[in-house]
């Protein structure tokens, strides 16, 4: 039987779920709470942050609980600039230096590259040669700038967060890694890009995970990319996770849900039951509704859909 919910790699029961290397979380937007709980509960060797993190407090004290259980990683998002707050909470972080955008770190096993940020046209726009781009680099755009525009005597906060080719191209000539992580999205999604594409096959990644559009999204799974393309590719969506690498206990389909929990979820829900089922939720602990009822407690769940059929808010 085909698993109802496409990411099998979305860590669920802890009765099967040995620890997983590396785990990875969509945009927090500031809440962090889902993250705490995913790593107090899988405890994960090493943790990815796939940006817009807009963390409330420094970063490190956010994540405050969890920094004796893990190792924790990210990248940024176009949305860490938005405020002095969004960037000093990030870039001024006992935790900064744990920033991947540009290079390539060995993590719980895995090499691993990241190119934080988006792609701004003001600067390039990658569906041009990056030889054409506006502007090669941050040095290059700060000295055509006015002093009076500079911000903290560089360019603009927002820019901190744009992609520039000469980031792009460093990464390029690295050597090659294993996994790719990303706030822009690779080509195969409607807003994707080839410039992400090329960058996973010139490093020879075999995985690529990205955030920014708040999709959970098996590339794969969901016929957007073939079994013959040169890497896989996910998206995670915000406040949800995947881990890494995939619990081989997953492939005997022993944890599909009851039969009678997905017809519910799917009367209920409609084409949205698979991604409710596999987002963590508040009112379960922070787990996914989908592990919470294969650990056991399919009745919670049941009572939760009902609910949200009957009107409730759950
Ligand atoms: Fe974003």
């Amino acid at each position: 039987m085909k698993p109802l919910i496409p990411s099998d790699l979305h860590a669920r029961s802890e009765h099967n779920q040995s620890k997983p290397r590396l785990m990875f979380f969509g945009d927090p937007h500031g809440d962090l709470d889902p993250v705490i709980a995913a790593v107090e509960r899988f405890q994960p060797e090493a943790i990815v942050l796939l940006g817009d993190i807009q963390a409330r407090q420094p970063l490190h004290v956010e994540l405050r609980p969890v920094l004796d259980l893990t190792e924790v990683w990210f990248i940024h998002g176009n949305h860490d600039t938005d405020s002095d707050a969004d960037y000093d909470n990030l870039w001024g972080s006992e935790l900064a230096d744990r920033n991947l955008h540009g290079r390539i770190v060995e993590i719980a096993g895995y090499k691993v590259a990241g190119l934080g940020g988006i792609f701004r046209s003001k600067i390039w726009d990658p569906r041009q040669p990056i030889k054409e781009a506006s502007f090669a680099s941050a040095d290059t755009l700060h000295r055509s700038m006015r002093p009076e525009e500079r911000w903290r005597g560089g360019v603009g906060r927002r820019h901190r967060s744009t992609i520039f080719p000469d980031v792009y191209l460093q990464l390029l000539r690295s050597p090659p890694a294993d996994i790719l992580v990303t706030h822009e999205a690779p080509a195969a999604h409607p807003h994707g890009w080839q410039a992400i594409d090329e960058l996973a096959e010139t490093l020879g990644v075999q995985l690529v995970i990205h955030g920014h559009h708040h999709q959970s999204i098996d590339y794969l799974a969901e016929g957007m990319q073939s079994a013959a393309a040169p890497f896989r590719a996910f998206g995670v969506d915000m406040g949800s996770h995947l881990a890494w690498p995939r619990n081989p206990q997953k492939e005997t389909g022993s944890e599909v849900l009851p039969q009678d929990l997905l017809d519910l979820a799917m009367q209920v829900l409609g084409a949205e039951a698979p991604a409710w089922l596999d987002k963590p939720h508040k009112l379960l602990d922070g787990q996914t509704p989908a592990a919470f009822a294969a650990g056991g407690g399919s009745e919670k769940v049941r009572s939760m859909l009902n609910a949200i059929q009957y009107g409730g808010v759950v």
